[in-house]
């Protein structure tokens, strides 16, 4: 059986990763910042081996990908805020991975974009994410790029406003997305272990204006709704003055978030996981 190397196995995406690795009895070596945030079991499975080390720094991750046929990263920032830009990260911190995963004869990368990130490339992220691409596809490694839409953990935004009784949406609110759950986008992770696919797109299983995803939430949190639809001039200027007097440490999340929430956002449809059951689960999580 192939023995593979996970990054990013603390991160929403990665956990799900993980573990469907090791309930496929892959043998798993994953590099990581803190052990701490995976699941005591996860830690005990005789097939992984942890690896502790700063993936940003090349020295750190040397031989990391000594007996390991295929490199899974999801290692870039959403949300958290160490004073790293897209390209300490997103970039340059899988460019270490590579690097060692060329010199250690490793066959594939699977590596995990942002869907349209191609054709969102005036934006931070993308660019820093594509520019990792590009180096991937001239790596002379066999690849696969994995573009998926916005996941679940990010439709938690929604949740939480309704249960505060408002939801602020940008423009009409009519704009449409298929948000995927990690336990599905992680089963499309692990096919792309075996199969031969250099590009796959993918979204979850269900069609929802961002309206609609602000009524399941009040539905769910049984609140009375209420919607407030920011017009796009407010929406561009805040975008110009943010993009004028701050840093792209700063301004890369929200024009990311900005320019994804006003536009449609589809993707072939994958997986099984409702994103009322979702709400529902936070029920006892988000108060
Ligand atoms: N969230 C979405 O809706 C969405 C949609 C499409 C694509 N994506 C992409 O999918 C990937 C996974 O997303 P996610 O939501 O699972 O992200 P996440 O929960 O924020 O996890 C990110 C992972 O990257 C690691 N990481 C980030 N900065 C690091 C640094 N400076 N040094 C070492 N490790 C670092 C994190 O490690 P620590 O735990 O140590 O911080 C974590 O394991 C990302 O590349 C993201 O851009 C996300």
């Amino acid at each position: 059986m192939k023995k593979i190397l996970l990054a990013g196995s603390t991160g929403y995406l990665g956990r799900f990763i993980l573990e469907e690795l090791l309930n496929k009895g892959f043998e798993t070596r994953t590099i990581l910042r803190d052990e701490k945030k995976l699941p005591k079991s996860t830690i005990e499975n005789s097939n992984l081996e942890i690896v502790r080390a700063e993936i940003t720094k090349a020295q750190s991750i040397e031989n990391c990908c000594r007996d390991i046929d295929t490199v899974i990263s999801t290692v870039g920032i959403t949300k958290q805020k160490d004073g790293f830009t897209y390209m300490d990260v997103d970039y340059q911190a899988n460019i270490n991975l590579l690097e060692e995963a060329k010199r250690n004869g490793v066959k594939r990368f699977i590596y995990i974009s942002i869907l349209n990130g191609d054709k969102l490339m005036q934006l931070e992220i993308c660019k820093a994410k594509e520019k990792f691409v590009a180096a991937l596809k001239n790596s002379g490694l066999e690849y696969c790029v994995i573009r998926p839409n916005g996941y679940f953990s990010d439709m938690d935004e929604f949740y939480k406003m309704a249960q505060k009784g408002s939801v602020y949406l940008f423009g009409t609110g009519k704009h449409k997305m298929n948000p995927i759950h990690g336990a599905d986008l992680a089963k499309v992770c692990i096919a792309a272990i075996t199969n031969d696919k250099s590009e796959i797109t993918v979204g979850g299983p269900e069609i929802f204006t961002h309206n609609e995803i602000a009524a399941i939430a009040f539905s769910v949190t049984q609140k009375k709704p209420n919607i407030t639809h920011i017009p796009n001039w407010i929406t561009k200027t805040l975008l110009f003055l943010l993009r004028t007097f701050t840093s792209s440490k700063v301004y890369g999340p929200v024009e990311f978030f900005m320019t994804v929430l006003s536009m449609d956002m589809l993707a072939p449809e994958y997986g099984t996981h409702s994103l009322k059951e979702h709400f529902e689960t936070l029920k006892t999580t988000i108060h």
